[in-house]
């Protein structure tokens, strides 16, 4: 069973489904809006755990409802909350969703007790990362948080996940301590400067990441499925082919699903792609369900669809 910390983010999504994703300046109705748990941080974390990895966060929600809520759907999935830390002033982060009618969506967070986890958090929750195999982070929390919890990882021996959403420009200095990088193709795009739309452009892309210092290179596809970049090799793992109503936290349960199946003690070509294939599997029956974590499913529905692997 692989051990897996995720320094993340932790939001309440409210979501409304609309036929199309309004224009600027254009007013729209929508008969549907619900509160649902996410996080891109949360989502992993929760992906990871429901595939069979024992799992920890370190994370930060506000004082609040939503906080409690959101605390208590990780405990649900037996994830380990001690460092999940409150803040006295900002409010737990939400995520504004709204959802068209071909399953993409259009958000907007809102980071609030997010953006607030510090140094002396991330000290305290160095036992939780002594404690794993797998560290993951996403863009939702402090860069120099992520810096530190990944240099701390890296001195510790442990493998680091870093999944650069939403897409921003960083210092290469987290690329350095990266083992496996996982952006989709904006992402992918806004770190290195190279279009990706087919699998050329992905391996172009692919191997700006590798000179900077990432050792393996995943980039997600969307309904194509992924890219997987090495030294001295680019493969397409293919999505499996399903009707999406929903592709929030398609990312995520991949990701979840990856870190729950890859064999951390030595990453090559093959097992790579074995754990990319198992996070396809887990993302095409996220996105046949609506919402963020309640869509993310467990090991035995994966299995009931695919069979063992
Ligand atoms: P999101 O931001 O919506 O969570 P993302 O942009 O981070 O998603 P994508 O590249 O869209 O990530 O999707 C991640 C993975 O989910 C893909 O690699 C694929 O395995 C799966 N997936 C996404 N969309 C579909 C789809 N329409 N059909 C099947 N699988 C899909
Ligand atoms: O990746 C999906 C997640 O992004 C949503 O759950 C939302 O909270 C935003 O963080």
């Amino acid at each position: 069973m692989n051990k897996v910390c995720v320094l993340g983010s932790i939001n309440m999504d409210l979501v409304v489904k609309v036929n199309e994703i309004p224009r600027i300046g254009e007013t729209i109705l929508s008969k549907s809006f619900e509160k649902i748990a996410g996080g891109k941080g949360a989502n992993q974390a929760i992906a990871a755990r429901r595939c069979g990895a024992e799992v920890s966060m370190i994370a930060k929600i506000g004082k609040d409802e939503n906080g409690k809520i959101l605390k208590s759907k990780l405990e649900e999935d037996k994830i380990s909350t001690e460092c999940v830390f409150e803040d006295e002033k900002e409010a737990t982060g939400m995520a504004f969703i709204m959802v068209n009618e071909s399953g993409n969506n259009s958000i907007v967070v809102v980071s609030g007790s997010n953006m607030a986890i510090n140094e002396e958090e991330i000290d305290t929750s160095i036992q939780k990362i002594k404690e794993a195999d797998i560290v993951i982070a996403q863009f939702e929390t402090a860069e120099e948080m992520t810096l530190k919890v990944f240099k701390k990882a890296k001195e510790l021996g442990k493998v680091t996940i870093l999944n650069p959403a939403p897409a921003k420009k960083i210092n290469d200095e987290l690329l350095k301590v990266t083992d496996i990088i996982v952006p989709n193709e904006t992402e992918a795009e806004v770190l290195t400067g190279v279009t990706v739309n087919n699998l050329d452009e992905a391996n172009e892309a692919g191997k700006v990441f590798l000179e900077k210092g990432v050792k393996f290179v995943v980039i997600t596809l969307g309904s194509k499925g992924a890219a997987v970049i090495g030294k001295d090799f680019c493969e397409l793992v293919p999505a499996y082919k399903v009707k999406a109503i929903d592709t929030t936290a398609a990312g995520d349960s991949f990701i979840g699903g990856l870190s729950s199946k890859l064999d951390f003690k030595n990453i090559n070509k093959e097992n790579l792609i074995d754990a990319v294939s198992f996070g396809n599997k887990v993302s095409s029956i996220a996105v046949q369900r609506k919402g963020a974590q309640p869509s993310i499913p467990y090991l035995k529905e994966v299995k009931e669809v695919y069979g063992d692997y």
